[in-house]
């Protein structure tokens, strides 16, 4: 039997499909009971810390929910509110933290951060999105690909249309790869997952009986795909100043009514949000405006159209994320 308490969660790739499918089973149960206002206090009065040093809405949201679900209390530390990077390592920080909180959530930059605050923590330690991962992400994209085909998802095709090396692309190749869903990374070749990974999720995939394709073409990319997947196109962390390349760059790929065509007739869209699919928003000034683009990543049509699952995945957020930290502290 899968037994995950005290562990860390990282990334995917430290966990086995069986740990992976324990963790969504867990979180369909947990939705099923909150759906029911069946009460599940189970970490009745331990103490987190959700140490966030770029901006969320729908992690933070879904720690903080699903930590009061758990009976537990919630401590936010927002992007600079703590000493650690700036009076304090990130070791010491963690030697502090794991002192008061049995468990820490951290979003941020690179990987290494995560893991040197869970090697010195002595506390289970959650990876809420760093440059590298996203993998809380990929438990509830997985957990909305179930609803939608069921839980045997072997066989279907899963295309991330865009900056396919980003934290989500990455992870979602590093999910399918376990899970035995065929994996598609469609974009320009500057903007695909490191070879070293790529390599790596290709021996994963092949044991688990799918495979991992990179392609520039998107009607290659399309075809067959059961999920057409796409993220933003500047990610946090990286300078507005990039907007203008990765316009260029990254339009073929933009995910409009045309491609969602092309894919498998039962074809659903997904996005990770926060979404640039219309006017609304800036960065610090109107990039629609500057670079004459109405929409950006994806199309108004299809975000807002009858295949899109976008909410459902901002749900389940909180389902698996519930599941997760539940499986470590119990
Ligand atoms: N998808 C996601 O992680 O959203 P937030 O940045 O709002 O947390
Ligand atoms: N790739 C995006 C994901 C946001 C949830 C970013 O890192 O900004």
């Amino acid at each position: 039997a899968v037994n995950l308490s005290g562990r860390n969660f990282l990334k995917l790739l430290d966990f086995t499909p069986e740990e992976i499918r324990y963790l969504l089973d867990l979180s369909a149960d947990l939705k099923a009971k909150k759906r029911v206002h069946e009460p599940h206090r189970y970490l009745e009065g331990k103490n987190i810390v959700l140490l966030f040093e770029k901006t969320s809405t729908r992690t933070r949201c879904s720690f903080e929910v699903a930590g009061h679900d758990l009976g537990m209390n919630v401590t936010y530390l927002d992007p600079g509110s703590s000493q650690m990077g700036k009076k304090e390592s990130i070791e010491d920080t963690a030697r502090v933290l794991g002192r008061m909180f049995d468990g820490i959530e951290y979003r941020g930059y690179a990987q290494s951060i995560v893991q040197t605050l869970a090697d010195y923590a002595g506390v289970p330690v959650w990876n809420g999105l760093t440059t590298e991962f996203h993998p809380t992400q990929m438990l509830a994209d997985v957990l909305t690909m179930r609803e939608e085909f069921g839980n045997d998802l072997s066989g279907r095709k899963l295309t991330f249309m865009g900056d396919a090396g980003n934290n989500v692309g990455n992870s979602l190749m590093v999910v399918c790869a376990k899970l035995g869903i065929d994996f598609c990374a469609c974009g320009p070749e500057k903007q695909m997952p490191a070879p070293e990974l790529v390599e790596q999720c290709r021996a994963i995939a092949a044991e688990n009986g799918s495979t991992i394709t990179l392609t520039e073409d998107v009607d290659e990319g399309a075809r067959n795909a059961s999920v057409i997947y796409t993220d933003i196109w500047v990610s946090m962390g990286e300078p507005d100043s990039l907007w203008a390349e990765r316009i260029k760059l990254l339009k073929p790929y933009q995910v409009t009514g045309d491609v969602m065509a092309k894919a498998a007739p039962d074809a659903i869209f997904m996005h990770c949000l926060p979404s640039f699919h219309d006017r609304h928003t800036t960065i610090g000034e109107d990039i629609y405006e500057k670079f004459g683009l109405a929409e950006m990543e994806v199309t108004n049509e299809v975000f807002e159209g009858p295949r899109s699952r976008v909410f459902d995945e901002a749900e389940n957020r909180m389902h698996t994320i519930k599941a997760v930290m539940y499986a470590t502290l119990k």
